[in-house]
């Protein structure tokens, strides 16, 4: 007969069958800190019944270009947990950060130097390398991007407003590993609040602000793809982004620039930012 002491032993042991030597190992870890969890707080069962409450929330507010899982795993500092544990990288090489729940569609494929904001915000350019870990440019390197536009928003949480791709772009360096394009100088802004997780937070009194960033995932023959992202030095929130994202090696100044030998060479006008960094990938 089952008992509230037998019960983790019994449900450990119903594994036994799994093919799988690592999925028997996940299951198995997971059903011990669940039960552990459970007796620690002494769950009660309006307490279970509201935690499935939510989590059928959560589900029910992914969408194709919705998805609530990823954020609440994101607020609980889980993705970020599971990134830096296993984000083993040369020193030197790019740190990586939070993949983040939008990017759910290809970025446009676009020309180095082309404008990524099709909306109109601060004028910015961004450019650097792409090398590897001992510093060999990287022609061919592949960057996508994506970011929100100046007001906070992504091109799909605003299909009525943005065009498609506003704030994306698939760049391929070039012959030196160089990368430039242009954008708007990305805000602030608050992750979405209008569904569980957003309930979440109010909860427990968090606001729901992310720090200004860029999001970057650059890929090379050979090396190790990084998914990572440039912060703006200055903004809010560096220190208490929403998801626990920010990594110091990753804050990056946007630099006012005046410079006409400059914006000629960016084919872009005065006044302008310029955030300028190399990404280093680590060799496979
Ligand atoms: C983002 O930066 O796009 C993001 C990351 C985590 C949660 C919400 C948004
Ligand atoms: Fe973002």
């Amino acid at each position: 007969m089952t008992t509230d002491v037998t019960v983790t032993d019994e449900a450990v042991a119903s594994l036994e069958g799994t093919a799988d030597p690592r999925l028997r190992e996940l299951l198995t870890g997971l059903i011990r800190h669940l039960h552990a969890f459970a007796r620690e707080t002494r769950l009660t069962q309006a307490e279970w019944e509201r935690a499935i409450g939510f989590l059928t929330e959560t589900g029910q507010t992914c969408t194709d270009t919705r998805q609530e899982f990823i954020l609440l795993s994101d607020v609980l500092g889980l993705s970020m947990l599971v990134e830096t544990i296993n984000g083993d990288h040369a020193a030197g090489s790019t740190e990586s950060t939070v993949l983040g729940p939008f990017h759910m569609t290809e970025s446009p494929v676009r020309r180095l130097g082309e404008n990524i904001d099709l909306v109109g915000g601060e004028p910015c350019v961004v450019s650097g390398r792409i090398v590897s870990d001992d510093g060999t440019p990287l022609p061919g390197a592949v960057l996508d991007v994506w970011q929100a536009d100046g007001n906070g928003f992504y091109d799909v949480q605003q299909p009525d407003v943005q065009p498609t791709g506003n704030g994306r772009g698939l760049f391929t360096a070039d012959a030196e590993g160089r990368f430039w394009f242009r954008t708007c100088v990305p805000s602030p802004y608050p992750i979405p609040t209008d569904g569980p997780v957003g309930e979440l937070l109010k909860a427990t009194a968090r606001h729901p602000y992310r720090p200004a960033h860029i999001h970057f995932i650059a890929t090379a023959e050979g090396h190790t793809p990084v998914t990572t992202h440039i912060f703006v030095a200055g903004s809010d929130y560096l220190d208490s982004d929403a998801v626990f994202a920010v990594k110091q090696s990753l804050v990056e100044d946007f630099t006012p620039t005046d410079d006409p030998s400059l914006a000629r060479e960016f084919g872009i006008e005065n006044p302008f930012r310029h955030a300028r960094f190399d990404l280093v990938l680590d060799r496979a």
